[in-house]
């Protein structure tokens, strides 16, 4: 809500005034700046956050601070109403409600879904009879046919959809986006995402056992980041197989620090899994998913026939970026987009952008859905031993513009 220029924007009582131009008032979404002929907008889009857990200490952060000029957290809802209430009291979030008074608050225009993988479509849906807008965490569902439920829900309300990850928004991805599209690596014809990590063991997370069921599970937990990724970069799949396994059927909580030292849980979903995508554009990928061994080891290539590019890991926003060229150098590459902290918020932010421009919102529910179609492809794949022909389609998200001011979505 604010310009860098001599007119910056005042708001008087409940209306908001350009100093130059005088408008518009109240009613209006957006001005040009007479002075940096920028858009600005004249109101903020006001969310309210359901789940207070873990993840929402990042957003919260984000969209109090980064994104405050274009959203405003106005509530928050947990099933633990403690949660809700700390959350609130640690970002002066105006209110800690029930889901239901959340839901009914004419005020908030976006649902921001935090909670467990399990609840994403269900709440989603409830929202969007609530007549509100929705950006749940990934996965966006557990079946097609609820993604499927919650797409033509909105479509029918005429309500946007979004869905995590937006860490394709951020500089790593955006940059390696721009040196694809710029041919620098000349055509891309293969890729290799790989990301292996510990399994639950540790039991340090107040809701480990959610890890250990389908919507944690490496492939669609962990996934998204690097198929949203290879997607932004190379566009859609058309086919995919894959080999999913599970070593255990239970684990045994070995970490003494755990509230949950010596239980054995069950586990619920297969936790290695090696997959072969077949991108539209010819190009074919091999990504690896596993929550087996320890540590943390993400990588991400994409192959060119004039250079091999290093994709800093999609869980991030940032990362260096390097191209080993044909003469056998290696070049890291500056970033060509800001955004390289923790941006978590920004496919909310963006969102709230598309409201008020009315374009399409990056971090969406399709671009979502194909991607649960992916992952539901290869356990498909590889319990009947055979390839898995996709039918959703999605258009690659449109790359960030260059030159964006510190934290604007939009030029
Ligand atoms: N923890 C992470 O590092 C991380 C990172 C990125 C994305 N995510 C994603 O964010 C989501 C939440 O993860 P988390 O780690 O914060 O989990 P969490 O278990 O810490 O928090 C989820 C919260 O949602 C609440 N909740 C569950 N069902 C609800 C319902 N029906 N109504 C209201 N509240 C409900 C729970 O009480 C809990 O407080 C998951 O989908 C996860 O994949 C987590």
């Amino acid at each position: 809500m604010s310009c860098a220029c001599p007119y910056a924007i005042i708001r008087v009582s409940k209306s908001i005034f350009h100093r130059k131009t005088g408008l518009p008032s109240e009613g209006g979404e957006s001005t040009v700046c007479a002075w940096t002929e920028r858009k600005i907008f004249i109101r903020r889009i006001k969310i309210g956050i359901i789940g207070a857990g873990v993840i929402s200490g990042i957003y919260l952060k984000n969209c109090t601070g980064m994104f405050d000029h274009i959203v405003e957290v106005k509530a928050i809802a947990d099933l633990v109403p403690e949660l809700a209430r700390k959350r609130a009291e640690e970002f002066n979030v105006p209110h800690a409600y029930t889901v239901d008074e959340l839901l009914a608050d004419p005020e908030i225009e976006i649902v921001l879904n935090l909670t467990a993988p399990a609840a994403h479509a269900p709440l989603n849906l409830k929202a969007l009879h609530a007549g509100k807008h929705v950006y749940t965490e990934k996965p966006f569902a557990l079946t097609r046919e609820d993604a499927d439920e919650v797409l033509a829900l909105a479509e029918q309300k005429g309500l946007l959809v979004g869905c995590a990850p937006d860490t394709f928004l951020g500089a790593g991805i955006q940059t390696c986006i721009k040196l694809i599209d710029d041919g620098w690596i000349g055509k891309p014809y293969a890729a290799n995402g790989t990301i292996i990590m510990g399994n639950a063991s540790g039991g340090m997370h107040p809701n480990f056992r959610n890890f250990l069921k389908l919507g944690g599970d490496p492939l669609m937990d962990m996934g998204p980041y690097y198929l949203t990724a290879l997607i932004a970069l190379l566009g859609p799949v058309r086919r995919v197989t894959g080999s999913a396994q599970q070593l255990n059927k239970e684990l045994t909580i070995l970490n003494p620090k755990s509230p949950a030292f010596g239980q054995t849980v069950p586990v619920e979903a297969p936790t290695n899994v090696t997959a072969v995508l077949d991108f539209a554009n010819g190009a074919v990928a091999s990504l690896q998913a596993a929550k087996e061994s320890f540590g943390y080891a993400p990588r991400l290539e994409i192959f060119g026939t004039e250079g091999n590019l290093t994709v800093p890991d999609p869980n991030f926003f940032g990362g260096s970026i390097f191209i080993k060229f044909a003469n056998g150098e290696a070049k890291e590459m500056p970033h060509s987009h800001p955004f390289a902290e923790e941006g978590r918020g920004m496919g909310v932010a963006d969102m709230a952008y598309a409201i008020l421009s009315g374009r399409a919102n990056r971090a969406s529910g399709r671009l979502a859905r194909h991607v649960l179609d992916i992952s539901l492809g290869i356990f498909e794949a590889s319990a009947a031993d055979r390839h898995i022909y996709l039918e959703s389609a999605v258009e690659r998200p449109q790359p960030l513009p260059l030159g964006l001011k510190y934290n604007r979505l939009d030029a």
